[in-house]
């Protein structure tokens, strides 16, 4: 493949060329005569004549070329007690049926299936039985709660919903059925067949007369084919947060996707084909979608499903027992798992317990990586560890290592340079380059590469408002940073509303709505603080309307709540403070940015703009109060 400047250089001189080579590793229906068609300018649309099956190139082909024997999928499961293998064949018989089973419910080319299901071999079957027929798959996270997947039953216009009776998680039975019940009462429009895989360990009443049984729904089904799509049909909708409650429905696309994560697999994971690769992510994030499903089965990897957690299930040596068990060659996880498995084995005893001789490379993102915990591993696997950066909306990394071309030397803190696909560039207030060692926002120069999404799925100008619009010429990423004098890039934080939880990305801005619909609230703020353990949590606070005589600890403990029940447990906001005033600028801007800097213990000063200080002052000393820093003022 060549080193990482020579391949940069490759696709910076002929970034045509570059892709379209990289198309030839796809099987398409119809090739493209055109690589990328810019008459929908600012918007790219990637190999816009040809045509393919998404599910063809990840399963058929394999079967076809002799992998039909190969493992394609193993499901370890430690809160079942569960290890199953599917071979290419066996996952083409299973999505072949199901697909035939959906069709026969009339599903078909373009209609959305939202998926509700946990870390189960029948999640991923599902996927992939909807990419077989060329309908939209939708997938959302178990952690979300009944309105927020109503939000998107009802913006995606579903014909189906695809359920499981119940998630599991360390500490039991996670019910999700009623969730779905709940969230079809909420949904506006036409009512989505409702079909449910029954998990023994928490099976679900069925509502007669509308709900399906799996079992049922396959029951003499005939195996559909694949149906060729355009490659600039949408594979699937994924929605992600945003700076307000409505959550955006990032688009993939179809062509432009399997050739970037086809490619993406030998050059930045350096995984070859048949080889094991493990993402332990949840395939409710973009991770999932693109790392457990996608990109290995695109490549012809086995993928590893994993339905536990680094801790819990049963202790901090879960994931090296597994990269032992099935000769993990390729890791993916997110720093928040790192951390949890340094904070119960600090000294990574459990680490030297398992013969990891099958691993090669560690790769860590979703959220910023923090040096120490990158060390850590490093040193205790005695391996790379590499950081990448990556968001929803690209599908796959901006910025990595890519070993698969060159190992370049590694710097904790650092995901290194942009990928090969990419120009990055750090921009200043003024909206020219930042020197090197100068924070700025993170744009990429457009056009954007192929897998990167397209557009919003209903939302074409909130899609070149939020993205395109602020810097003319790029693709703003919301993430600040900045370059050193060798070219890495270091990613610092969002420059918006969303914060990243434990790896799991939030808005900010919709808690506050949420907040702020309290029948006591006036106003309120919620912000993201830096957390040891999640990388950030939110921490709320409300101010109540004069004349609200009720106990403060009273209506914050009913906030917690109402996030919890209106965003779903992943929310993860514990604490509301109930304040008399928020800090503001005197047009009314409250200061959440210093608060921010209040509690992680940085320096700060009082913006010249305030409204009133001493409302800065009583945060002073409630935020240490609450377990968080308090810093030192520094003048302004
Ligand atoms: N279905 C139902 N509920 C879920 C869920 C799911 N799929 N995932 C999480 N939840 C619930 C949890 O049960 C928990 O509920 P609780 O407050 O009642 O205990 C809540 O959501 C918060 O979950 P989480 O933030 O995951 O905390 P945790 O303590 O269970 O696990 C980590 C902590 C660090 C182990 C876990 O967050 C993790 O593995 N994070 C990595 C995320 C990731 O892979 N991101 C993708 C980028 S690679
Ligand atoms: P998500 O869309 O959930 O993948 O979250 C994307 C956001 O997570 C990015 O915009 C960043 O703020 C953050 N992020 C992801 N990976 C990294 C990384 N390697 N370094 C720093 N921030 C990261």
């Amino acid at each position: 493949m060549g080193g990482y400047e020579q391949t940069y250089g490759r696709w910076q001189r002929d970034p045509e060329g570059f892709w379209r080579s990289a198309s030839e590793a796809i099987d398409w229906d119809l090739r493209p005569e055109t690589t990328i068609d810019h008459a929908h300018r600012p918007i790219a649309a990637w190999f816009p004549d040809g045509r393919l099956n998404t599910c063809f190139n990840a399963v058929d082909r394999h079967v076809r070329d002799g992998r039909g024997e190969q493992v394609a999928l193993i499901y370890d499961s430690p809160v079942t007690d569960t290890v199953a293998s599917y071979t290419y064949l066996d996952l083409r018989d299973h999505v072949s049926r199901l697909a035939g089973a959906l069709a026969r419910e009339g599903v078909g080319r373009g209609d959305r299936v939202v998926i509700y299901m946990p870390m189960i071999p029948e999640a991923v079957f599902t996927m992939l039985a909807c990419a077989r027929l060329g309908a939209v798959h939708s997938v959302v996270f178990g952690g979300f709660g009944s309105e927020e997947l109503a939000a998107r039953i009802t913006d995606s216009g579903a014909k189906a919903v695809v359920c499981a009776s119940c998630g599991i998680g360390p500490s039991g039975v996670l019910p999700y059925k009623p969730l779905v019940d709940r969230a079809l009462e909420l949904v506006e429009g036409e009512q989505p067949r409702c079909i449910v895989f029954q998990r023994p360990e928490g099976p679900a009443e069925l509502r007669p007369g509308q709900d399906i049984e799996w079992s049922r729904l396959l029951e003499g089904a005939p195996a559909a084919d694949c149906v060729p799509v355009a490659a600039t049909d949408p594979l699937y909708i994924l929605y992600t947060s945003g700076t307000t409650g409505v959550p955006k429905g990032i688009v993939r696309d179809t062509g432009g996707h399997a050739v970037a994560l086809n490619w993406s697999m030998e050059a930045i994971y350096g995984a070859r084909p048949g080889e094991i690769y493990w993402a332990a992510s949840d395939i409710g994030w973009v991770v999932g979608h693109s790392y457990v499903v996608y990109g290995p089965l695109l490549h012809g990897c086995t993928t590893l499903l994993y339905e536990g957690k680094p801790v819990g299930t049963p202790d901090a040596g879960a994931f090296w027992r597994v990269i032992e068990q099935h000769g993990v060659n390729v890791m993916f996880t997110a720093p928040t798992a790192i951390r949890a498995i340094k904070r119960e084995d600090p000294d990574g005893r459990r680490i030297a317990e398992h013969d990891l001789s099958s691993l090669r490379t560690l790769f860590l993102a979703g959220e910023r990586c923090d040096p120490d915990t990158l060390q850590w591993a490093s040193d205790r696997l005695g391996r790379p560890v590499i950081d990448h950066w990556w968001q929803t909306e690209s599908g796959w990394s901006m910025a990595a290592n890519c070993v698969g071309l060159e190992l370049l030397p590694v710097k904790p803190g650092s995901p290194t340079k942009p990928v090969p696909g990419y120009e990055i560039e750090v921009l200043d207030d003024d909206g020219r380059p930042a020197a090197a060692g100068e924070q700025g926002s993170i744009c990429v120069r457009l056009p954007l590469p192929p897998g990167f999404t397209p557009t919003l799925w209903n939302g074409e100008e909130r899609f070149v408002e939020t993205y395109l619009a602020p810097r003319p010429g790029y693709y703003s990423t919301a993430d600040s940073g900045y370059y050193d004098e060798d070219g890495y890039l270091y990613v610092m934080g969002r420059t918006d509303d969303v914060i990243n939880v434990a790896g799991h990305r939030l808005s900010t801005g919709q808690m506050e709505e949420i907040l702020a619909s309290h029948r006591d609230v006036a106003e309120s703020a919620v912000i993201g603080v830096a957390d040891a353990y999640r990388g950030q949590v939110p921490l709320g606070f409300a101010v109540l309307k004069s004349g609200v005589e009720r106990d403060p600890e009273q209506v914050a403990a009913e906030l917690v709540t109402l996030v919890r029940d209106r965003v779903g447990p992943v929310a993860a906001l514990k604490t509301v403070a109930i304040v008399d005033a928020l800090p503001k600028t005197r047009s009314g801007k409250v200061l959440r940015a210093t608060i921010r800097q209040i509690a992680d213990g940085r320096a700060w000063s009082v913006p010249p703009t305030i409204e009133d200080a001493r409302v800065l002052d009583d945060f002073v000393e409630l935020l240490p109060a609450l377990g968080y820093a308090g810093g030192p003022a520094v003048p302004s």
